[in-house]
Order: structure tokens, then sequence, then C-alpha cells
């Protein structure tokens, strides 16, 4: 039977949203801008919710959507989101050793190599490792392993007992793939949180190509339900979000620090149709 769940406030930055903490960290988490975008949902929260891009969850779990559907192309984080849905409660030790860590890793990438991915155990070392390792970050070599390093955290609180989430996620699917195989109903709301354009690079992050950029504009351009498009504010997603005819909201991220030392804020767009 599926547990009763208190929702509770998730952030000080957020005070009139209800919601669900995220269970990992994830790099590009949205979790700010769950204030920008909860008033266009309350008006239709009785949609499905899509988040094509789903990544750290942060947005649908501060929407807390009766249903919805929600895909990434990262098989892992997946499916340790389709173990909390059976109810996980990790057993493995957690420490914040670096000796552990690695022994972790190494554990980790043999059952990738032993086609046991999928399991109980896979999502509670990519827990772990989450927690332990370098800025959240989730990174695989050539040959597909895991190549984070350890994360040098003064203090790690790890969380064992996850069965909260697992009636927040009863009614909502889990898919893992490229978001062109998804199929969306006509009166979907769609969030989606496509990896940065970096403009001025070959390769943008994450491996995502300006043409994945156009085809996720075009896509959603053509859906009939509300859609909600975020994206690091470039020239080039403007005028591509503009022209497709998206109504343009501009938002200051959070300041991140970046390589070069620069904590100018980061601007990010919200690219809106059918609200
Ligand atoms: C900016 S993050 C999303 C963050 C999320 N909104 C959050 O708040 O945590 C972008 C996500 O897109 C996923 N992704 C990258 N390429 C993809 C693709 N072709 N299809 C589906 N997901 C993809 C990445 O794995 C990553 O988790």
């Amino acid at each position: 039977m599926a547990t009763a769940v208190r929702a509770r406030k998730i952030s000080v930055e957020t005070p009139d949203v209800e919601g669900v903490r995220p269970p990992l960290k994830w790099a590009g988490g949205k979790r700010w801008q769950v204030e920008h975008v909860v008033g266009y949902w309350k008006q239709n929260n009785n949609r499905r919710l899509v988040e094509p891009f789903c990544g750290g969850l942060a947005v649908t779990l501060g929407l807390m959507p009766q249903r919805a559907l929600l895909n990434d192309i990262n098989a892992h984080v997946i499916n340790f989101y389709s173990w909390l849905k059976r109810g996980l409660v990790i057993t493995l030790p957690m420490s914040n050793n670096e000796s552990k860590f690695y022994a972790a890793r190494k554990r980790f990438n043999a059952l990738l190599g032993a086609g046991q991915a999928d399991t109980a155990q896979a999502a509670s070392l990519f827990y772990y490792m989450n927690r332990t390792g370098y800025n959240g970050l989730c990174r695989f070599n050539a040959s597909g392993g895991f190549n984070v390093p350890f994360g040098r955290y003064a203090k790690i609180n790890y969380r064992r007992d996850f069965l909260e989430y697992k009636s927040v996620f009863a009614d909502w699917d889990f898919t893992n793939t490229h978001f062109d195989q998804i199929s969306l109903a006509a009166d979907d709301f769609v969030y989606a949180d496509p990896p940065y354009d970096v403009e001025f690079t070959a390769y943008s992050k994450g491996g995502f190509s300006w043409d994945e950029q156009e085809r996720t504009a075009k896509w959603l351009a053509k859906h009939t339900g509300p859609v909600i498009l975020s994206n690091q504010a470039t020239k080039r997603i403007k005028e591509l979000y503009g022209d497709l005819g998206y109504k343009l909201t501009l938002l200051n991220a959070p300041r991140r620090i970046s390589c070069t030392g620069d904590r100018t804020p980061a601007q990010e767009v919200l690219a809106i149709r059918n609200l």
C-alpha cells in the first residue's frame, strides 16, 4: 500500500511552493525556477506534466502533479527513480571516505560491465556516488565507465530510506530515451529544460548539438498544449525561440562562479506558448 506523504516547503526562496526535495544533486538543477513556473501550472494542474529532460526532477517535485511523464537520456538517473518508485531503502555502507568511494565506483562500473545497470544495487551506488563525488557530477569515460572523482566535502548527510518517493511517484511514468522518441498527448503541459546552449563552441555541454536545440524548439512549437521551454539566453536561442513565436521572459539565474572567477549572473530565458 502507498505510504502517505507530507509535502513540505522546498526552500526559503520559494515560500509559496509546496513540494518534495529532489533526492539527487544535479548539474543545471532548476529548483530556483519553480516560483516562475508555478503560477502557470496552477491554472493547468489537472493536466499531465511532461519533462523531456527531467534530470534532477527539481521542477516536477516543486509542482507535484498528479500525473507525469518524466524522461532523461541518462539511464542511471532513470534507473534510480524507477527504484524509488518501487520503494528503495539503501542497505550498503555509505561514508565520506576516499578509498570507499573509489571502491564503490569500481563496483558500479563492474555492474555496468556485467549488464546489471538496472539493479537496486546500481541505483544505491549511484546515489552514494552522487552525494560523495565531485559536485554531484555524472560523467563517463570513452568506454562508458563512471569517472567522477571523490568530492572532498567536509560533511555529507546520507539518506537511506526513500519510501517518501514511492507514493509521490505512483502515477508518474519514467522513460529513458532521446527526447525525439517521446509522444505527447495534445493537452500535455510541457516543461522542457534541455542542456544549456553554449554559443561560440562547436560542441555544446552534455553533447547536445545546435541541431538538437532547434529540433527541441520546433517540436514543442507544434504542441497544442501549454509549453515552457527553458535555456541559457544566448543571442541565437532568443532568435530561435522568438522566430518560432514563443513569448520570451528573461530571468537572472542564481550566481554561479565560472572557471574564470566571474560571478556575473547568467541570463536565462523561459520561452512560453499556449499559456
Ligand atoms: C539542464 S538538465 C535538466 C535539469 C532539470 N530540469 C533539473 O531541474 O534538475 C538537462 C538534462 O537533459 C538530459 N539530456 C541530454 N540530452 C538529452 C536528450 N537528447 N534527450 C533527453 N534528455 C537529454 C541530460 O541528461 C540532463 O539531465
